[in-house]
């Protein structure tokens, strides 16, 4: 099947920025969205705004860090809706700062639910994928794992490690699943939020300020990804705003 609509699509961190603006987008195009992040009461004025413009879709709290709950979002979205089309794997976290400061819990964590919540998801979706025959993993990597720069030495090495599942996963799926990689670069979300160290964060809002992109530009690049036909494989795609160096 080609196109969106009547698609069901399960995006994790959906809860703000980059999920939220695909959330909305594929929806208006017809796909049934099944959304997760930690912030359920985000996810509920999601659903309900989706709801009022005629949208199928659900929701489930879901911390990608923990296995089950990305095999109960998979679960959801195949009770509800009968089948899983499409896994954006796009739940992530920056917060960046420099190796001498040794802020190893945001080490820890950008590798939890970077690359750990990412493995989660092809392991929830993988075998639903196998069973029915067809299946679509979109992850989000980023420009910082195509252009390592001071500060992002971890989050750039989180974000590396996913397009090297990625591509892993795409050698191993065979003919009838795909596997797209989208590196966004600097996007205006609430991305900062997750930064601890606070001159990277200043910094970081400065950039967002300077050049960043609408969550939407990152939207229409998974929508490509996800409407060609069936026998398509959309690898990666990097998406800058012309203003990013
Ligand atoms: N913005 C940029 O400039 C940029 C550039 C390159 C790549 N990216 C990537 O784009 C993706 C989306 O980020 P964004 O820019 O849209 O930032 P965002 O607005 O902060 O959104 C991040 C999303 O991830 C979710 N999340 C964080 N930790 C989670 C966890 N443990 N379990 C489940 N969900 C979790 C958040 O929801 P809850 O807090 O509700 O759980 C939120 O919905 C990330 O993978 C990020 O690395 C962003």
């Amino acid at each position: 099947m080609s196109g969106i609509k009547g698609k069901v699509v399960v995006i994790t961190g959906a809860s703000s920025g980059i999920g939220e603006a695909t959330a909305l987008l594929l929806a208006e195009r017809g796909a049934k969205v099944v959304l997760g992040a930690r912030r359920l009461d985000r996810l509920e004025a999601l659903i309900a705004r989706l709801a009022d413009a005629g949208a199928e879709a659900a929701c489930a709290r879901t911390d990608v860090r923990q296995r089950n709950d990305l095999s109960k979002l998979v679960k959801l979205a195949c009770d509800r809706y009968g089948k899983l089309d499409v896994l954006v794997n796009n739940a992530g976290i920056g917060p960046i700062s420099p190796l001498d400061k040794l802020r190893v819990e945001d080490w820890e964590d950008m590798i939890d639910v970077n690359i750990k919540g990412v493995l989660f998801g092809i392991a929830a979706a993988l075998p639903v994928f196998r069973a029915q025959g067809f299946g679509h993993f979109i992850n989000t990597a980023s420009t910082a794992a195509h252009r390592i720069v001071p500060n992002m030495a971890v989050y750039a090495g989180t974000k590396i490690a996913v397009r090297a599942i990625s591509e892993g996963l795409r050698q191993e799926a065979g003919d009838k699943l795909r596997v797209t990689v989208v590196s966004p670069g600097f996007t205006r979300t609430d991305f900062a939020e997750s930064m601890t160290d606070p001159e990277a964060k200043t910094q970081t809002l400065a950039s967002m300020d300077q050049f960043a992109m609408p969550p939407n530009a990152i939207a229409r690049a998974i929508a490509f990804a996800i409407e060609q036909p069936a026998d398509v494989d959309v690898g990666e795609i990097i998406v800058r705003s012309t203003a990013q160096g």
